[in-house]
């Protein structure tokens, strides 16, 4: 899979789906080639080049006009010397200077992939899954050495990158920017696609043309956050849903971030991604290492879809861990938009006894359970129970819950604190903030510094004192508030900078004990819905909560944009009550669950005062999820037609396993359009010389005729239907079955 050319000093990596070619070049810095469709195993590395004599560029050599680093495409940047574009690290140095001359020292090529310590990475099972190539740099003046690790998987078009820094001399360095990544892609014209958002809308797509000059998403909210998702991908302006070149990149990691873009006269576009360099910066003393997030980089010729299942296959078998990867998911209820603060235990119970009658499998208290906590303002940071709302404390709660025959699971928020709170009292010190400046509010609660062991050590103490009195099988992590006036007490004046990176491995840190303390339970992540939805969180929680925004309409938007990268598996996706809470808008109990089956599933919503009707309904709901859970979280997923193509009213995709035996289809189509033309969709992933049995339709059909004729749409008001029946009306989905016939 990586093969060195020494004649060249040339590395190809490569598998059967993608090629990503480095050299190194005459002044020992790295050379960025060829990214792309696999090519032939031998390269020539002039093929790639296109050095040029042009007035005004400051060149390396007296005696070589024709080589400067602003017409190489680099792989990792430097600051100050022949490329004025901008650079992948700088660091400042005792003097003052941050220019740095990185040269190619030597290199390694390992087999599987070594991993990070104390932050999140993919994974392999088996060393013969990957091979990692290493390469040192190192710098003779600032006594820098820079290994980047590149490992390209065997089965997937994925390679990753990363980049540890370390201090072999004796000054004091000072990183003031890390990316994860650098890449100078082929020259040409393309697209960036990314997924922007906002509290209860998150990533939404937006496609636009990449303009020359500098172009970048980001975070600096102390998460990846809401406003985008750490991910971009560059695609050719031709490239469709199915078809195409896209690159896609997106960054291992929960704090701030940064994807940019920069597009010089060449054409040449440089992608990086990796920790926001806005308020970071890092102390490197003499001996000491630092190492920069993992970055993804795909590659696929088969459009966004073929990128987004690469993104998939990652997530589900190099990323995700313990035993929930391969355990069904449970069905959840869970009872904040059922009660909100309001609860009692006999309420709890209640709902519980319903839910289990029903057929769900886990039951989620919610917030509102510990210290005297009935709104928002007051008890974060006290993980004790409320005895007032629950007499028999979780332990009598959970074992209650816990005999109906269904699981109980809990609501944490461990990286928050409220000023009316024991634990305020006692630690004042350990928020985020300058003590000398006003704080700002946000939802009445303050960060906690995880910067500080102390209180990391504290907050897994307090949670494990309630989990182990109870029969918790899941934690809802949530966290809703950012970071403002970052600032920590217990941190030197000179490392102030380090505060967000050191607050992100502190929660990476709890995260890590508490899944190694308690393997069984399965994690969900949050963040006011999906406010940090990164391959981070993934790393250690399954699964997160999408979005606070439970409208099935609504979702439509956000599960098809969070599935360019995230898998269906990773989606927390709830049916909720109608008229929903967020948009007022009454959509039917069916089509409500039609939207959700593509996620993990579960309900939101007082299940004691359905009808009976309904409940008739949700209980074939579950069945149906039950008998289809499977196919739907390790099936191969293709968008088909979305909320931001071209017809908005239509959003349809499927889910097909990997024997192409059995496969879902949900058709959505939001306000009802009387008498439309004819429409259909074709079908993807099935088998073409098989015969299939599709749900509604009385004799089978060819697997070809499925992906090249399509399904029709959901039929229209055609003036037939006065006959006997009435329009159909707006919100209309239908889940269509498609079973290979024996
Ligand atoms: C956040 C979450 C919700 C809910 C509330 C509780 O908004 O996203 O699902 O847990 O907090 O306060």
């Amino acid at each position: 899979m990586i093969k060195y050319f020494p004649q060249t000093n040339t590395f190809h990596l490569y598998n059967e789906q993608i090629s990503y070619v480095l050299t190194v070049l005459k002044n020992g810095h790295l050379g960025h080639l060829y990214f792309g469709e696999k090519v032939s195993e031998h390269v020539q590395p002039e093929w790639f080049r296109y050095a040029l004599f042009r007035p005004l560029t400051a060149c390396v050599y007296e005696d070589d006009p024709f080589f400067s680093l602003e017409h190489e495409r680099l792989e990792y940047p430097n600051f100050g010397t022949t490329d004025f574009r901008e650079p992948a690290f700088r660091i400042r140095q005792e003097n003052g200077s941050a220019v740095s001359d990185f040269k190619y020292i030597t290199h390694r090529i390992v087999e599987g992939k070594p991993m990070p310590k104390g932050l999140p990475a993919s994974y392999v099972s088996k060393s013969s899954e990957a091979q990692t190539l290493e390469i040192d740099m190192i710098d003779s003046v600032a006594d820098l050495k820079l290994t980047l690790y590149y490992t390209i998987f065997s089965d997937l078009a994925v390679v990753t990158r990363r980049v540890e820094i370390v201090n072999e001399g004796q000054q004091i360095q000072t990183i003031e920017k890390a990316m994860s990544m650098s890449v100078d892609l082929s020259p040409g014209t393309y697209e960036r696609v990314h997924l922007w958002g906002a509290w209860s809308r998150e990533r939404h797509l937006e496609r636009t043309p990449l303009s020359k000059g500098v172009q970048s998403i980001g975070s600096t909210r102390g998460c990846s956050s809401p406003d985008h998702n750490p991910f971009i991908a560059i695609a050719e302006p031709s490239a469709t849903e199915h078809s195409g070149a896209v690159y896609g990149f997106s960054l291992i990691y929960s704090g701030n971030f940064i994807a940019s873009t920069q597009v010089n006269y060449d054409n040449v576009p440089r992608v990086m991604m990796g920790i926001h360099p806005n308020g970071f910066e890092w102390v490197l003393g003499a001996g000491e290492r630092f190492q920069t997030p993992e970055a993804v980089m795909t590659y696929s010729s088969m459009g966004l879809n073929g990128m987004s299942q690469a993104f998939h296959k990652l997530v589900k078998n190099h990323l995700t861990r313990g035993e929930w990867v391969k355990n069904p998911r449970p069905i959840l209820l869970n009872n904040w938009e059922a009660t909100y603060f309001d609860f009692t235990e006999d309420k709890i119970v209640e709902l519980a006894t319903e839910a289990k009658r029903l057929g769900v499998e886990l039951f989620v208290l919610d917030d509102g359970w510990f210290g005297k906590r009935n709104d928002d303002t007051s008890s974060l940071g006290d993980w004790f129970v409320n005895l007032d709302k629950l007499p028999n404390g979780i332990k009598g709660l959970s074992k209650r819950v816990s005999e109906l025959g269904i699981r109980f699971g809990l609501w944490f928020e461990p990286e928050m604190i409220n000023k009316v709170s024991q634990l305020y009292e006692k630690h004042p010190e350990w928020l985020i903030g300058d003590p000398s400046r006003h704080l700002s509010n946000g939802r009445n609660q303050y960060v906690l510094d995880f910067t500080r062991k102390e209180v990391v050590d504290h907050i897994f103490k307090s949670m494990c004192q309630v989990i182990d009195n109870t029969e918790i099988s899941y934690i809802k992590w949530d966290m809703n508030r950012h970071i403002t006036e970052a600032y920590s007490t217990a941190l030197p004046a000179n490392q102030q900078g380090e505060l967000y990176h050191r607050y992100i491995l502190g929660v990476y840190d709890l995260y890590d004990r508490l899944i190694e303390r308690y393997p069984h339970i399965l994690f969900e992540s949050c963040a006011s819905g999906g406010g940090r939805f990164d391959l981070g969180m993934f790393y250690y929680a399954p699964q997160a909560w999408t979005s606070d925004d439970t409208d099935a309409i609504e979702r439509l938007k956000i599960q098809y944009g969070s599935s360019m990268l995230y898998p269906l598996s990773a989606m927390g996706s709830h049916v909720s009550a109608v008229p929903n809470h967020q948009v007022n808008r009454a959509t039917s109990l069916k089509t409500r669950a039609e939207v959700a089956y593509f996620g993990t599933f579960g309900y939101e919503l007082d299940v004691t005062k359905m009808s009976d009707e309904d409940k008739l309904e949700m209980q074939s709901q579950i069945e149906f999820f039950k008998e289809h859970r499977n196919l739907i979280h390790h099936g191969e997923f293709s968008r088909l037609t979305g909320p931001f193509d071209g017809d908005s009213n239509r959003t349809a995709w499927m889910v097909v396993n990997a024997q192409k035996t059995e496969a879902l289809l949900g058709l959505y189509k939001v306000m009802a359009e009387p008498n439309t033309g004819v429409k259909s969709f074709k079908l993807r992933g099935l088998d073409p010389n098989r015969m299939y049995d599709v749900t509604g339709y009385d004799t089978p059909v060819s697997g070809r005729v499925l992906m090249n004729y399509g399904i029709l749409d959901i039929p229209s008001f055609t003036g037939a239907h006065l006959i006997e029946d009435r329009p159909v009306g707006d919100y209309q989905s239908h889940v269509i079955k498609i079973k290979a016939v024996d």
